[in-house]
């Protein structure tokens, strides 16, 4: 077995957007097999190029979560018993395509292991507070690529919320010390205003603390209850802060995955410290 410190040199978190593997457009809670196939595909060439690489996969939930879970109100905490059964199925539908999310790794070649956030993670305010790193160190270390998910969760102070994988990918990378962080979506990075409504957007390569004022950071298009690329952007320009850079890339376009796992940081936007 490797000693930990030195596989964390090779760690690489990435976030596999919802939007991208499923039919997020839609509503309806089904994949977009295409896509998968293909991600998984570049990710298995990467990992028999790049043995030395650790990876982290955290997929976002699509309509697989976002419904369910606006279905039963889970976002607002614990309110009534109506809630408490919605607990149960919002996670199954995470379950199930994260399922398939693994499956199509390992036929890809890629020694993945579903890892499910809710058995061992607790929030406070939508923040997580526990988390079981020191097992997801221990299959890294046996060579396996952990693929977790976004997932309901307990919460010290509103009993249940959302875990947003765009919340749970930056906080791996930040408490396992990890060398990148990679969120993948279906648009090229952050633009000035949101690429799908406003056809002037213009994409932003670089990104600051100090560079944020005058860009037009929205949510999603579709149903998403933990808040599109707005969150995401307020939860990596934090993660900036701290001194850990990450990259937003588009990886529904073939081949931009296996580029950007191959060592290419100049493909979207990158957010870090001025
Ligand atoms: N300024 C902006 N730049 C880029 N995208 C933006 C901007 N403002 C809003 N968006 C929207 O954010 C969306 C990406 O966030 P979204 O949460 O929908 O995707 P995801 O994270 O890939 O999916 P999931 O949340 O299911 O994992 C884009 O499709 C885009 O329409
Ligand atoms: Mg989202």
């Amino acid at each position: 077995m490797g000693s930990l410190l030195k596989s964390r040199d090779n760690l690489v978190v990435l976030k596999i957007g919802g939007s991208v593997i499923t039919k997020k457009e839609d509503d309806t809670p089904e994949i977009n097999r295409p896509n998968l196939n293909r991600i998984a595909d570049e990710i298995g060439k990467v990992m028999s190029n790049r043995p030395e690489i650790k990876l982290i996969i955290i997929h976002g939930a699509g309509p697989f979560g976002h419904l369910y879970a606006k279905r039963y109100d889970l976002q607002l905490g614990l309110q009534s018993d109506r809630q408490i059964k919605g607990i149960g199925v919002t996670h199954r539908w995470m379950e199930w395509l994260n399922h398939e999310v693994v499956k199509t790794l390992q036929k890809n070649g890629v020694k993945a292991m579903p890892f499910q956030p809710s058995a061992g993670g607790i929030m406070s305010d939508g923040k997580l507070v526990q988390f079981p790193l020191n097992v997801v160190e221990k299959f890294l270390d046996l060579g396996l690529v952990i693929v977790s998910h976004g997932d309901v969760l307990l919460d010290n102070r509103t009993g249940i919320g959302i875990l947003s994988g765009d919340h749970l990918a930056p906080y791996l990378a930040y408490n396992l010390r990890a060398n990148r962080l990679i969120l993948g979506t279906d648009v090229d990075g952050v633009f000035t205003a949101d690429p799908k409504k406003d056809p002037n957007a213009k994409l932003v390569k670089d990104i600051t603390p100090n560079t944020l004022e005058g860009l037009k950071i929205g949510g999603s298009n579709s149903t998403d209850v933990t808040g599109g690329m707005a969150r995401k952007i307020s939860e990596l320009v934090g993660l900036a802060d701290k001194g850990v850079a990450s990259e937003i890339i588009n990886i529904a376009k073939p081949g931009r995955l296996y580029k950007a796992l191959m060592g290419d940081r100049m493909q979207g936007t990158l957010i870090h410290k001025a």
